[in-house]
């Protein structure tokens, strides 16, 4: 939800360090930033309501030994300059991401001990009760081991103390945090990208942690507040994997890297998951939209049930879970709360979990009892692409090994040449790729709309709800996916002259309902733009452009369909001049509930 950073050193780049750091952290959240860094002895804090590079401008000092450093994204308290990190109180600087559920009642107790607040927020409660057990205990690894007792929820805490300059503090329980490595300089921060200018050598903190950092040395203490030697890790990426690479966009870089995520991905090994009864699918957003997939293509050739839980809501209602369920939690982040809090329900009802991850050693990642990682690099724009298709990828992957096993011969010769067809894929779709400037001509029609829908009978349903999402969450136009089957039901209300309706037609046994759903929209005026594939014949004037794909094996046929959609929204949204990569009130991982 939001990024923290810290620097401390002997190069004096403390300063620009944070700053570099926060612009790469920028997909986290991004409506406030703020660094505290001390120089010549003196503490020195700077917010700004917006961007870093508003920040940017607000700094003159630039040399520092010791600076944290946090870009935002609101929970509580309005997006403006007083509720930007860091917050002092007292002796005590921090930066946090996370959420300090009993923040209310701490506060009222700090207010009766004499403490006055500026801001609204949850972390200068924190800041305060950090303060108040410094200046009662003196010691400040006391006091944060009594803060561990007292606050609850999420925290990954950047401390700096106004009267020691040689010491960097990093509290982490529930949030990222990790520990960057370098000769004489150690950082803190949210995620790898912040600290990979200077370094790939890094530490993940656990739940509980806390750690003392010095220009020389890292000293980790546990839960218990022992202390402990965390493994040190290499980042396998690198810096120029996180740069735009002459893309006017990550999220049109990331969309191009689709096809060599793929043929990273498709050598990834899928667990043995013949033995269980039931698969429940749990996860947020798009990576749900996944699962809805994941769902048609698992039922219809691994025969066995699939739900599709939104974590948000699984965790709340009555479960059905034992030992024959298999719950999978797909995540990109592998730090959404909320799948991250439903894999932890799921394991005390006693079902294995299997999480499908892009972030490697991520706090789900950790939590599953196994793992398939999608190896689709740092994935930068907040609005999911490569990650989105690398998880169809193994979700299909899951479903041709259960369909190795199905007594149903007729669906298994549907997808016999699978593996084959997987290893061609990547040239396919640089094939649908090539026709962006199709997906383009369709934006620039349609992008002045206020309304656009998208339907489709089956995985094409599937597949318009993301169509739907990509648009909404980078265009801010309001859309809607719909069962084709559905709309006359009500919604078809809502057609006007020339409204933009996207149909996906790719299942060949289904096309001609969903031809029809398309002609009745069209007969009230809709714009129909038809996407279908080179297989489906479909003629007729009921649509104004019709997009074709090749029709491939029926397993990775989503991975294909998703292009035209996700390019689509890319360019409605360029064209509305907006922000493409950090979308307004959005985040990149959703670490709060
Ligand atoms: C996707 O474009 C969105 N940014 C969002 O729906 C995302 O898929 C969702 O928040 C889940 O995130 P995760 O995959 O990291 O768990």
């Amino acid at each position: 939800m939001c990024g923290i950073i810290g620097y401390i050193g002997s190069q004096n780049k403390g300063v620009e360090s944070v700053l570099n750091g926060l612009e790469h952290l920028e997909y986290r959240g991004y409506d406030s930033a703020g660094i505290a860094f001390i120089s010549d002895d003196k503490l020195n804090i700077i917010k700004e309501k917006g961007r870093i590079a508003d920040l940017r401008k607000s700094v003159e000092i630039t040399s520092s030994n010791l600076a944290i450093g946090h870009t935002r994204w609101a929970t509580h308290g309005e997006v403006n300059k007083v509720n930007a990190h860091p917050h002092h109180s007292g002796s005590v600087t921090i930066v946090h991401n996370g959420i300090i559920e009993n923040y209310i009642e701490l506060k009222e107790e700090l207010i009766k001990k004499g403490y006055e607040f500026k801001s609204k927020t949850d972390t200068e409660v924190a800041c305060a009760l950090l303060d108040y057990l410094y200046q009662k205990t003196g010691d400040i690894k006391e006091s944060i081991s009594e803060f561990k007792k007292k606050a609850k929820g999420a925290y990954a805490i950047g401390l700096i103390l106004d009267n020691d300059k040689d010491n960097l503090y990093a509290i982490k329980k529930n949030s990222p945090l990790i520990i960057g490595i370098s000769k004489d300089e150690k950082f803190i921060a949210s995620d790898v990208p912040a600290i990979i200018d200077y370094t790939n050598k890094y530490i993940i903190l656990e739940d509980g942690d806390y750690a003392v950092l010095n220009k020389d040395s890292v000293t980790v203490f546990d839960n218990e507040n022992n202390k402990v030697n965390r493994k040190p890790r290499t980042f396998e990426g690198d810096a120029l994997s996180i740069s735009k690479c002459g893309y006017d966009h990550f999220m049109q870089k990331e969309i191009y890297e689709e096809p060599e995520v793929i043929k990273k991905t498709a050598l990834t090994d899928i667990p043995d998951i013949s033995n269980y009864d039931r698969i429940c699918i749990v996860a947020c957003g798009s990576a749900m939209h996944t699962g809805l997939v994941g769902k048609s293509l698992i039922e219809k050739y691994g025969d066995i049930p699939v739900d599709v839980e939104i974590a948000s809501e699984f965790r709340y209602k009555k479960l059905f879970l034992d030992n024959k369920t298999l719950v999978i939690a797909i995540s990109q982040s592998g730090e959404t709360a909320d799948t991250l809090e439903a894999v932890k329900i799921a394991k005390k009802m006693g079902s294995d979990t299997l999480g499908i991850i892009n972030v490697k050693e991520s706090s789900i990642a950790r939590e599953v009892d196994n793992r398939v990682y999608t190896l689709a690099g740092s994935e930068i724009a907040v609005a999911t692409t490569k990650a989105y298709a690398a998880q169809l990828e193994v979700l299909s992957k899951i479903a041709y090994s259960l369909a190795k096993n199905s007594k149903d011969a007729s669906k298994l010769k549907e997808i016999k040449d699978y593996l084959e067809d997987l290893q061609k894929l990547p040239i396919i779709m640089q094939e649908v790729l090539d026709n962006e400037e199709e997906y383009k001509k369709v934006a620039k029609e349609i992008y002045k709309h206020k309304d656009i829908f998208f339907i489709g009978r089956g995985i094409d349903y599937a597949l318009a709800m993301e169509g739907s999402l990509k648009l909404k969450e980078i265009s801010y136009i309001h859309s809607e996916a719909y069962a084709a089957g559905e709309l006359k039901h009500g919604t078809i209300s809502l057609i006007e002259e020339q409204t933009p309706v996207i149909g996906i037609v790719s299942d060949k046994l289904i096309a001609d309902k969903t031809i029809s759903n398309l002609k009745e929209v069209n007969s009230r005026g809709a714009n129909v733009i038809y996407l279908t594939t080179n297989q489906i014949k479909g003629e007729g004037d009921f649509y104004s452009t019709k997009l074709v794909v090749p029709e491939v094996n029926p397993l990775l046929q989503p991975i294909i369909n998703v292009i035209p959609l996700q390019l689509i929204a890319y360019h409605v949204a360029k064209y509305n001049k907006c922000d493409i990569d950090k979308p307004r009130n959005l985040a990149k991982s959703v670490t709060v509930e």
